[in-house]
């Protein structure tokens, strides 16, 4: 389902499916006795995500995880609309409940419009996951100034536009969460400006869940390694990403399963405590 609607149909379709989301869930989580996150289900309303860059690679792979675990879930993209609306139908014929809306990160208007989206669709949001990212490499000498231009815009103001909107938006007792990365940590040549753009959501995350004190908001960055998706495999041979996954103690890239795993205990009422962190998930190749 698209925003693209007609609004009077949208809004009635999905305040009715809202409370049929808030009436099948509620009674399950009481009877588990979740707390955090989880409660606001308990209390009648259904969990909300909103994952940016949610229509491919790690993105994709948390939205269909957080659905799983009963979050109505808002899938965004910037170009491959038709990725974003196959995440929407794959939620949807799992029994979850999703909508997908096109908003360019580094845009404030088109943040805002996101969030907006969210609330006319779920009726509020309870956990942001701030993934959409880029990456381009090349060492200092020959970085250009697009390309310099463009990873800043979208990661570190991209990111920021989304957090700012989280701390407005997000509901008491829930989690926010920033994708940074653990080139942070391997500091690898070509990589500088990506590693500085990805080390702007660790100091993002700590310093919001301070600012966030007393509402039981977590906010927390997540390092992923090597990742199989097209970030990481783009203009790399087999023999090279083959290479890369001998190097990791698993001896494997990791799936982008892998790190939704991680971001949904991080979003689940066992996940609470860990605040202000960030939490690395590379297999231990660092
Ligand atoms: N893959 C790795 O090895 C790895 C490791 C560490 C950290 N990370 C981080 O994890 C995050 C996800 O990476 P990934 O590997 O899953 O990337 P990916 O497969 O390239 O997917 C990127 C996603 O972000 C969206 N996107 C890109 N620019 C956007 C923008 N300006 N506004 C809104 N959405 C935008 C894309 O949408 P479209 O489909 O419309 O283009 C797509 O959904 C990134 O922040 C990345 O830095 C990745």
């Amino acid at each position: 389902m698209t925003c693209d609607s007609d609004p009077a149909l949208f809004n009635d379709k999905i305040n009715r499916r809202t409370l049929i989301a808030a009436a099948a869930i509620a009674p399950a989580l009481i009877a588990t006795g979740v707390s955090g996150a989880n409660a606001q289900a308990a209390t009648g309303t259904a969990k909300v995500a909103l994952v940016t860059g949610s229509s491919r690679g790690i993105g994709a792979a948390v939205a269909k995880r957080l659905a799983r675990e009963g979050f109505s879930v808002t899938v965004n993209c910037v170009v491959n609309r038709d990725l974003a609306a196959a995440v929407v139908a794959e939620i949807e014929t799992a029994g979850g409940k999703a909508v997908w809306e096109q908003a360019d990160v580094s845009d404030p208007a088109a943040v805002r419009r996101l969030f907006d989206v969210t609330e006319r669709a779920f009726g509020g949001v309870d956990v942001v996951v701030s993934n959409a990212g880029i990456m381009r490499l090349a060492p200092f000498a020959t970085m250009s100034d697009e390309d310099f231009d463009r990873m800043i815009a979208v990661n570190v103001k991209g990111s920021f536009n989304v957090l700012r909107e989280a701390a407005r938006h997000v509901r008491d007792g829930g989690r926010i969460i920033a994708l940074s990365s653990s080139i942070t940590q391997l500091r690898s040549p070509t990589y500088g400006p990506y590693a500085a753009s990805k080390a702007a959501q660790e100091m993002y995350a700590n310093v919001m869940a301070k600012e966030l004190q007393g509402r039981m908001i977590s906010v927390n960055a997540v390092a992923p390694g090597l990742v199989n998706t097209t970030l990481f495999t783009d203009g790399k041979t087999t023999e090279q990403i083959e290479g890369f996954a001998q190097r990791t103690p698993h001896k494997r890239l990791a799936e982008p399963s892998d790190i939704a795993d991680v971001i949904s205990t991080l979003c689940s009422s066992d996940g609470g405590w860990v605040n202000g962190q960030t939490v690395f998930a590379n297999g231990g190749i660092v």
